[in-house]
């Protein structure tokens, strides 16, 4: 009997050192992570994203396996955070501007124009006790609030040149899902057109939207600049993410791999938003060499003036998106709690 118990231990430890995927059975399959963005790989997010995974992978010795579905290859906009909720994606990174339509109005701060002039001033809230406190209002949700990543200031496009309020007026501009930009946009006198980013170069190409609104990042990588003669230095406003994953699926991960995954996201995050300001700057410098948009410098009269329409966006949607979240967020920057006008004031 020894005998027959000895010729199997010799006989699997043979099998063990003779074909590995025999060890895959002894050990446990990876945990599959499924991550969803709407950008491409060639962006801030999509390169933290790239980096988050092979950090992951590398410091669990494989025992997560994260895929990385960039492009709205798996889902588009709206789509990807039903699926988080429902777990059938475990890991997201949408704009602040995606979360209005899940009942998060706070998120929607973030969107309103010239809130931040600077990464300086952004960080003073995404990296502090306001953006914190943002992160965890989404344990609500079902949803864990991980960390912000950077993209950047959002420029205007369209095929005609936009310098002033009055050229925007009758212009049917494209939005993300943000109650906050929909107002930006009508304040403009423009027309503002939800729409998932994935589908914005074939309406723009259609002329289904005349105009659009983002970092020159995306405009790049989505190629709008072949579809549109036209794009306005404007910094009006700002894109960034929140990382996110699945509640259920997140608390139920052995607590080493949660540090582990932690771990790697702060590390693409400091990436992430190292690289942003540069990936933008890149992006301008890319479009321009391609010739085929005129790049608008605005006047300090024209950025005033664009600056003065926009404004009163914040006193209008102060309720949405919470009047104490707005004064932390002014206290936070030390700016805008004096400039941002009741209606009526003029602008400095
Ligand atoms: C958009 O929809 O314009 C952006 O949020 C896309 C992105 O994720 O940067």
């Amino acid at each position: 009997m020894k005998a027959i118990a000895s010729a199997s231990v010799l006989a699997s430890s043979l099998v063990l050192t003779l074909c590995p995927v025999a060890q895959v059975g002894a050990q446990q399959a990876p945990i599959v992570i499924k991550f969803s963005h709407v950008v491409t790989s060639e962006t801030p997010k999509g390169r933290a994203a790239e980096l988050f995974k092979k950090l992951a992978e590398q410091r669990s010795n494989g025992r997560v396996r994260i895929e990385v579905y960039p492009n709205s290859t798996l889902f588009k906009d709206k789509e990807e955070l039903e699926a988080l909720q429902l777990g059938s994606v475990q890991m997201l990174a949408p704009s602040f501007s995606k979360f209005g339509p899940m009942g998060i109005n706070q998120f929607e701060a973030f969107d309103l124009p010239y809130l931040f002039e600077s990464y300086d001033e952004l960080h003073k809230v995404t990296r502090g006790p306001v953006g914190a406190a943002m992160l965890r209002l989404l344990r609500d949700h079902g949803i864990v609030g991980l960390a912000f990543w950077d993209n950047g200031f959002k420029d205007f496009t369209d095929n005609k040149p936009l310098r002033t309020p009055g050229d925007f007026r009758g212009q049917k501009i494209r939005i993300q899902s943000s109650k906050v930009l929909d107002a930006q946009t009508r304040a403009l006198g423009a027309i503002p057109q939800v729409m998932a980013f994935s589908e914005v170069y074939q309406a723009l190409q259609t002329g289904v939207v005349d105009g659009f609104e983002n970092t020159p990042s995306n405009i790049y990588t989505q190629k709008v600049h072949e579809v549109q003669k036209y794009m306005t230095l404007s910094e009006h406003g700002y894109i960034g993410y929140v990382v996110i994953a699945n509640a259920k699926f997140w608390d139920s991960l052995p607590s080493d791999l949660r540090a582990i995954l932690a771990q790697s996201i702060a590390e693409a995050s400091d990436f992430a938003d190292e690289i942003a300001k540069k990936e933008n700057d890149d992006a301008i410098a890319a479009i321009r060499k391609k010739g085929r948009t005129e790049i608008i410098e605005l006047t300090a009269e024209e950025k005033r003036s664009l600056k003065q329409a926009l404004l009163p966006v914040h006193h209008q949607l102060e309720g949405r998106v919470g009047r104490d979240l707005l004064q932390s967020i002014y206290a936070a920057t030390g700016r805008l709690a004096a400039e941002s006008p009741a209606p009526s004031a003029a602008v400095r």
